[in-house]
């Protein structure tokens, strides 16, 4: 008795852990110790749960402990930022999987189980191997292993549709008749393993980091029904935690898209290349770094604005000696922030605060937006659809409506890119060719080094 009500309470403070630490990774600077908070709250759990349970031999516990944490180390120091999503989609994966064996082991060590445990395997089971597959085939998309293109083919979903009836049917049939539908709960695996590969097909490389949050969602709510089957409470309410804050993040993404989150899912966005209009295009300019050092050292205020290509470039130091150079001289410096500048969340702020750029320099978009066209340079440092003015101007374009960084309202503007290439969403972007823009070809730290030796 005293044992039970002293895990329960573990449980709770678990959970107080949680929620605390998810406030606390709300913002850059709190972010980390949220983390520390949060580990601590898993912490605790794992060791209440350890001795709320009679283990006779804990060799395997240990063995899987030890594996898991080297593996989870060494993944973590070598992944590379621009790798960040791909990481999140495997770890996803495995959570949806180890919902989905848990769910299977509890039924065959005992056919004799009730509707509703019945009902929490079926549901544990399905989004468990849902969130498997499709995290495995957005891992592969996202590193390439796999087309990253959207599959599309007549029919599809029509098909998806049939296979998730199905499987729901049977999970109706294996809810109320456990103990007679083994047969049925291995079609339920199966159907949802597939079900999860042809959900991802059609979407495309460019909307992965959205469905990597989606599935990142699906995999709390597959440890929640995983918690019901076990009867944990702790794994109830982390499972929950995770599904609710990945649907957040989920809206937030697609909200800072313009899109829907059907049309992220269904449209096969990235199927078709978009093309410019002909006719519309005239020359860009392009520019040396030494002779954007004599604008930039006569500039009263310069507005940086990363994106993708900062990240590729790992220019985040080099922009920082750039700013305090800048700021040295007399300038106001100060960074503007896309919401989905990069290719996940927050990804610029992680970026600049590894280069130890302070917090109150990063303005927001809408904040920076109003006061924009006093700014004498924005420098674009590997971003493109987060100033693509065709989202604001063309009605056709498929990002129409996305909001951006108005740039193309400053005095100047410096775009730092390799090319004329196209971002993530594979459109030409009218910007470069504007009266008042320049563009500085090369890789971003390069050219930065450029301008900040002429300093
Ligand atoms: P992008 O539109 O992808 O543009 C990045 C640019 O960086 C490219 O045009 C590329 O041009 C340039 N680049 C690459 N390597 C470079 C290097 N070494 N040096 C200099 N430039 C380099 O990036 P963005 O503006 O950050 O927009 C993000 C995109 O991702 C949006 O379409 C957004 O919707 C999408 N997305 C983001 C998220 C999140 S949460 N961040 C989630 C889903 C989708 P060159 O090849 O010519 O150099």
């Amino acid at each position: 008795m005293i044992l039970d009500i002293s895990i329960n309470f573990s449980y709770l403070i678990s959970a107080i852990f949680f929620v605390f630490g998810l406030k606390l990774l709300g913002s850059p600077s709190s972010a980390q110790k949220g983390n520390l908070i949060s580990a601590i709250g898993m912490l605790i759990a794992i060791l209440a749960t350890l001795i709320s349970k009679q283990i006779i031999d804990y060799t395997w516990i240990i063995v899987g402990g030890i594996a898991g944490s080297l593996i989870g180390v060494i993944a973590a120091k070598k992944v590379l930022m621009t790798s960040m999503p791909q990481m999140v989609a495997l770890l996803n994966g495995f959570g949806g999987l180890a919902s989905l064996l848990v769910g299977w082991a509890i039924f065959y060590n005992n056919f004799q189980i009730d509707g509703f445990t019945a009902s929490t395997i079926f549901l544990s089971i399905l989004i468990g191997g849902v969130t498997f597959t499709g995290s495995m085939i957005a891992y592969a998309k996202l590193t390439y292993k796999f087309i990253s293109k959207p599959i599309l083919y007549s029919g599809q979903m029509i098909i998806n549709s049939i296979v998730l009836i199905a499987i729901v049917v049977m999970g109706v049939i294996f809810s109320i008749y456990p103990a007679t539908s083994y047969d049925f709960l291995i079609y339920i695996i199966i159907g949802s393993l597939i079900l999860g590969i042809l959900s991802v097909i059609p979407i495309g490389g460019a909307d992965m980091p959205v469905v990597i949050s989606l599935l990142n969602s699906y995999s709390g709510l597959a440890a929640c029904a995983s918690g019901f089957v076990i009867k944990n409470n702790v794994l109830i309410v982390s499972g929950a935690l995770v599904g609710a804050s990945g649907i957040v993040l989920t809206t937030i993404m697609c909200k800072a898209m313009n899109r829907s989150i059907t049309n992220v899912l269904f449209s096969g966005f990235g199927a078709v290349k978009a093309k410019a209009k002909e006719g519309e295009k005239k020359e860009a300019k392009s520019l040396s770094a030494k002779d954007a050092y004599f604008v930039l050292e006569a500039a009263q205020s310069v507005v940086i604005v990363p994106g993708y290509g900062l990240a590729v470039a790992t220019a985040q130091h080099v922009v920082k000696e750039l700013s305090d150079l800048l700021e040295e001289n007399g300038t106001d410096v100060k960074f503007a922030i896309h919401p989905v500048a990069g290719r996940m969340p927050g990804h610029m702020n992680v970026l600049l605060a590894e280069a130890d750029v302070s917090y109150d320099k990063l303005v927001e978009m809408d904040d920076i937006n109003r006061t924009i066209d006093t700014v004498d340079v924005c420098m674009v440092i590997g971003a493109n659809d987060v100033v693509n003015t065709s989202a604001r101007d063309d009605k056709d374009s498929p990002i129409f409506g996305m909001p951006i960084i108005e740039v193309d309202k400053a005095k100047n503007v410096f775009i730092l890119k390799r090319s004329m290439a196209s971002g993530f969403a594979g459109i030409d972007n009218p910007l470069f060719y504007k009266e008042n823009s320049s563009m500085i070809f090369g890789d971003a730290k390069k050219t930065i080094s450029q301008i900040v030796e002429e300093f």
